[in-house]
């Protein structure tokens, strides 16, 4: 029978093992120190005249520095004395003075039929593994030779072909003896009333196999080699073995490999999963073709406290991610967190890592965000907050969320991290005055405290804040590189003309840091003075006229890198014109601060007073709460090197 493993805990817990070993030997009374439970003696299992052989109360287990021999108190018996392991617990159950547990039958019957299921897999795989090498598997082999995977790594993965055949696993695995019912009750053949004659489940596909939490298959993956056909991937069905939503994909794998260090990464597919070990990421895992379930979430908790999940940098991944954020938020807990991680659009871990190699994904799992911040970005992105009536609204979003979370002391101060972000966010000219908060530049947007201001501003204090300034990419790269929101207002315009007559008066008097982007202005500029400004195709003809196409290539090129998906050509016009608004009521922000912030720098120059001072301080106070904004619009994508050109 099998024993429940936290009775075994127990018993050996309440056991001392020198009392279990005691019985056999006798302690070398020179070397032992009873009273720190570290003991010595002769070898029971080798002659020997010097004691070599140990064993330690507190870790339950014995050693021999002479034969090598060690174990534990269920070892020493079986291996000493010959008992059967039954026979060993029952001794320590009985030492421990702890009953036995009762039998469990069916639990039994359950388990053996699983044995024999897992052997029968076993088998399966096998079978698939040589088929890969035999002259059948040669479009396999070429297949998976041309997807950049080593023999070293098929092999590690187990991987597999299955013919195409109807009926050649099932008449293998049935002239090796096994009964019709298992071949069916592991899901290998397709089988039932309406079906005749049952006939192989996978038929000309890679084979992915499945191993559960102690490497025992229990289930296949099989890729089909042609590009067209009906289902790309197919899994085993649910069966006695393989529980689709319990399983994660190189679980067994990546928990050693964290053993060593470093934490779970959460990715699409199988075959994401197998490049990213061979390019040095073992600790990987996917779940098997649906969304992130929360058993599975469950799973990676197990793992590690912090799991990075990775999505794609597309809408759809981005959904997946919120999915997932909501998932993970009930359950978040000082040790249960998650991080996020999008990869670039139109490309899985896979192809980045084959493309730009391990370095690639390192950078995106370092660009990785928490909890909080996902959620917060999820509930601002895009978002208009110009109204008490609509901040409002947001906060009660917040509040509805952080609420969701289960952890008492969590909970409290995700409400705490949300409010800050507000007071970030919306602006914390109270907080100035109060002399509460300070910013500053290359410390991201950690406000500070800063008591000094508001006493009127020590020497000392009015020093760092102008010098800081000086060297702020705010007022030094004015004008310099491209800002993603003076971009995205240039980008949306000009694949989304409708914009341009929506918006003539504003974009006539558009005022643009960017040199470049003013020469694509001119453009469109030109092109309205044409009358050829309602249509894509004639603004794009414009720039080329005007000799700004790579300017257009490089405008463009940013608003992929920093996801500002709406501004493409592909977007709806309506999510073109929400976030055309939002960078224009940016922009107007940003470049008035600017304004004042060169006026503000001008008056403290030629007069250094208090009051001059406390003006400068203030806006650079609005500068951070509209880089705060501008961070959340360029979201994933942002770096704090990037943020804050005006
Ligand atoms: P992907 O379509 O991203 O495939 O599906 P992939 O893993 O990148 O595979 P390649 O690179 O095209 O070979 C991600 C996962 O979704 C499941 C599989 O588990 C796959 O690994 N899936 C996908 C299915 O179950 N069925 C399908 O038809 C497609
Ligand atoms: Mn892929």
């Amino acid at each position: 029978m099998r024993f429940p493993p936290a009775f075994l805990d127990e018993i050996r817990d309440r056991v001392p093992i020198s009392q279990v070993i005691g019985t056999r030997v006798a302690w070398d009374r020179k070397k032992t120190n009873a009273s720190r439970g570290d003991y010595w003696a002769c070898c029971p299992f080798h002659g020997e005249k010097s004691p070599s052989f140990h064993c330690e109360d507190k870790k339950g287990r014995y050693h021999c520095f002479g034969c090598s021999v060690s174990g534990d108190h269920f070892k020493f018996l079986t291996e000493l004395d010959g008992m059967s392991f039954p026979e060993a617990v029952e001794k320590i159950a009985e030492m421990a003075g702890v009953p036995m547990p009762v039998r469990d039958e069916a639990q039994e019957r359950r388990e053996k039929e699983r044995a024999s299921l897992t052997d029968v897999m076993e088998m399966a795989t096998a079978f698939f593994q040589e088929r890969l090498q035999s002259a059948e598997g040669a479009k396999a082999r070429a297949y998976l030779r041309d997807r950049g995977l080593t023999p070293a790594t098929q092999q590690s993965f187990r991987l597999g072909y299955a013919p195409d055949s109807r009926n050649a696993l099932k008449e293998h695995l049935a002239a090796k003896g096994v009964p019709k019912a298992d071949i069916e009750a592991c899901g290998l053949v397709r089988h039932g009333d309406d079906i005749p004659v049952s006939y192989d489940w996978f038929r000309d596909r890679i084979m992915f196999p499945i191993p559960d939490s102690r490497g025992k298959i229990i289930a296949f993956g099989g890729r089909a080699l042609a590009p067209d056909a009906l289902a790309k991937y197919m899994n085993s069905p649910e069966t006695e073995l393989f529980h689709k939503g319990n399983v994660l994909y190189n679980f067994a794998r990546a928990r050693r490999a964290i053993a060593k260090g470093g934490t779970v990464i959460a990715v699409e597919g199988y075959m994401d999963v197998i490049a990213l070990a061979q390019a040095g990421f073992e600790n990987a895992v996917a779940p098997l073709g649906t969304a992130l379930t929360e058993n599975q979430l469950e799973l990676l908790w197990r793992m590690a406290p912090e799991p990075v999940l990775c999505f794609d940098g597309d809408q759809a991944g981005l959904k997946a991610a919120w999915r997932a954020a909501d998932l993970a938020l009930p359950s978040a807990q000082t040790d249960r967190r998650a991080r996020f991680a999008l990869l670039p659009e139109g490309k899985d871990p896979d192809d980045l890592v084959k493309a730009e190699g391990p370095d690639a994904f390192r950078a995106v799992l370092a660009d990785a965000r928490p909890l909080d911040e996902l959620l917060w970005m999820r509930e601002t992105a895009g978002g208009v907050f110009d109204t008490p009536e609509r901040r409002a609204e947001l906060r009660k979003r917040l509040r509805e969320l952080t609420g969701r979370i289960r952890d008492e002391s969590v909970r409290y101060y995700y409400q705490q991290t949300m409010d800050e972000r507000e007071r970030n966010f919306f602006g914390s000219q109270r907080s100035v005055r109060q002399g509460r908060q300070d910013w500053k530049p290359g410390q991201g947007k950690t406000p500070v405290p800063g008591g000094q201001f508001a006493k009127g501003g020590a020497a000392g204090g009015r020093a760092a804040i102008t010098e800081s300034l000086g060297r702020s990419a705010l007022v030094k790269r004015a004008g310099e590189g491209m800002s993603v929101r003076e971009a995205t207002i240039i980008v949306a315009l000009v694949n989304h003309p409708a914009l341009i007559d929506e918006n003539f008066a504003h974009v006539e008097f558009l005022d643009l840091a960017n040199s470049d982007l003013r020469k694509l202005h001119a453009a469109i500029l030109d092109a309205m003075a044409h009358d050829a400004a309602d249509e894509r195709g004639a603004v794009i003809a414009t720039i080329e006229r005007a000799g700004c196409s790579s300017i257009w290539e490089r405008a463009v090129e940013l608003i992929k890198r920093a996801r500002q998906w709406p501004a493409l050509e592909t977007a709806a016009l309506d999510d073109a014109r929400d976030a055309f608004n939002q960078a224009m009521h940016l922009q107007r922000s940003a470049r008035t601060l600017h304004r004042e912030l060169k006026q503000a720098q001008a008056a403290l120059d030629a007069d250094p007073s208090d009051e001059n001072f406390r003006h400068l301080v203030e806006i650079q106070a609005q500068f951070n709460d509209v880089q705060a904004t501008e961070a959340l619009i360029e979201g994933f994508g942002v770096s704090s090197g990037r943020v804050g050109r005006v």
